[in-house]
């Protein structure tokens, strides 16, 4: 008898995201003024027409078992999305709704990985890619990008990572942690590089599409190269695009033998998300979309303060991302540095764990991501708590020598 876990869980590290955002509750907890811009998720409400939708649903008593990956009004929304918005045809029969993007991952993974099989991932990276790679008995390799190329893949990179093992190639787009967007140029020099590999499958998670900047134009790399379709998995979800975190809806297109696969690993587990999601899900897709352009500029402010504030602040440095709500500053020139009270900055955890203590102000480290010495910032919070938290990590970059 053993009350020991099993090895597959013991190759998995919990999220430093919630590890952060729950130290900055406990600290919160004790009194202390804490500014937390660790959490992964819009600070704005889920929008009324969505809503009461959800609650037309609950009236209408559409809360029973659905079909296990989705009911067809809104695979038939997502596949009129697909279209609208990139330009891709896709069937019911290739769409899955899983509980949350994060599932559509996992139930993808769960479905397709061998042990041994490797699973290419650019970092920084969301956190829970190699974790969930690692569950599902995949072996992740990592390949660094550089802040001066702005995070993104260097196809010559990519193309040394591939090898007969590859199983999947992971794009995320625009990224958590660093905010980088491809644009279609990019995402064809990668698309070249994976045209000649005919085994590999490509992940694309999609999830922030709807927040980027500027002139930005967003695309999806089946959009770019037709003859990758049949062999993409473009992810995507409402979590962020509708402000719906808690609702948990996430959803994919790719083919119909892996999309097959994804639901019979539901059969076994989840079971169909939740019916009322659902049915807001499809009013958030099929629904006006007004909620998105306004977000889109009221991000963009935030992304502007920050970066500001963060590039004038000492040892700092900042590039300005495409999209997403995270910035990715660089620490290197506060490394080796000692705050007033004689503790050494020797890594960027260290940064984040000193800047918590000494100004209250909850960042996660870069190296949870997989790229260091750097930071991530979630400006999804109002400009006064940003001014005001951007003007606590000024003070502490000065006060450290
Ligand atoms: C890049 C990325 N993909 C997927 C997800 C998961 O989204 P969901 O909350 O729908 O599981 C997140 C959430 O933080 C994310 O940042």
């Amino acid at each position: 008898m053993t009350n020991s876990v099993s090895d597959a869980l013991k190759r998995v590290k919990p999220s430093a995201t919630i590890g952060m955002s729950a130290k900055a509750r406990a600290l919160k907890a004790t009194g202390r003024d804490v500014i937390a811009l660790s959490a992964g998720e819009p600070d704005f409400d889920t929008p009324e027409n969505i809503k009461e939708a959800a609650i037309r649903a609950i009236r209408e008593g559409k809360t029973k078992y659905t079909d296990v990956d989705g009911i067809p009004e809104l695979k038939d929304a997502i596949c009129a999305k697909f279209k609208r918005e990139n330009g891709l045809d896709y069937k019911r029969s290739q769409v899955n709704v899983s509980p949350g993007g994060k599932p559509v991952i996992f139930n993808a993974f769960l479905a397709t990985l061998n042990p041994g099989d490797e699973v290419v991932i650019p970092a920084p990276y969301w956190v829970s890619y190699p974790d969930m790679a690692l569950m599902c008995g995949g072996t992740p390799v990592f390949v660094e990008t550089r802040m001066e190329n702005g995070f993104k893949l260097d196809p010559k990179d990519l193309a040394k990572a591939l090898t007969p093992h590859t199983k999947w190639v992971l794009l995320n787009s625009p990224s958590n942690p660093s905010g980088a967007a491809y644009t279609r140029a990019e995402l064809a020099a990668i698309a070249a590089v994976l045209i000649d590999f005919p085994n590999v499958l490509i992940l694309t998670d999609d999830m922030y599409e709807h927040l980027v900047y500027g002139d930005f134009e967003f695309t999806t790399i089946a959009q770019v190269e037709p003859r990758l379709y049949d062999r993409t998995l473009t992810m995507n979800g409402v979590s962020k695009a509708y402000a719906m975190t808690g609702w948990r809806i996430g959803y994919a297109a790719g083919p119909e033998w892996l999309i097959k696969g994804m639901a019979s690993v539901m059969t076994q587990t989840t079971s169909n998300p939740s019916s009322v999601s659902q049915w807001a899900a499809v009013e958030a897709l099929n629904g006006t979309q007004d909620f998105i352009p306004k977000n889109k500029l009221i991000f963009q402010e935030r992304r502007d303060i920050v970066v500001s504030m963060l590039n004038q602040a000492q040892g700092l440095k900042c590039p300005t991302p495409e999209g997403a709500f995270y910035v990715y500053p660089s620490c290197a020139g506060l490394i080796g540095k000692k705050t007033p009270t004689g503790k050494v900055i020797d890594t960027d955890e260290t940064f984040a764990l000193e800047l918590l203590e000494a100004e209250g102000v909850a960042v996660v480290h870069g190296s949870a991501f997989g790229l260091a010495p750097n930071f991530r910032i979630s400006y999804a919070t109002s400009n006064a708590e940003l001014e005001e938290s951007c003007a606590r990590i000024q003070r502490f970059c000065a006060s450290l020598s």
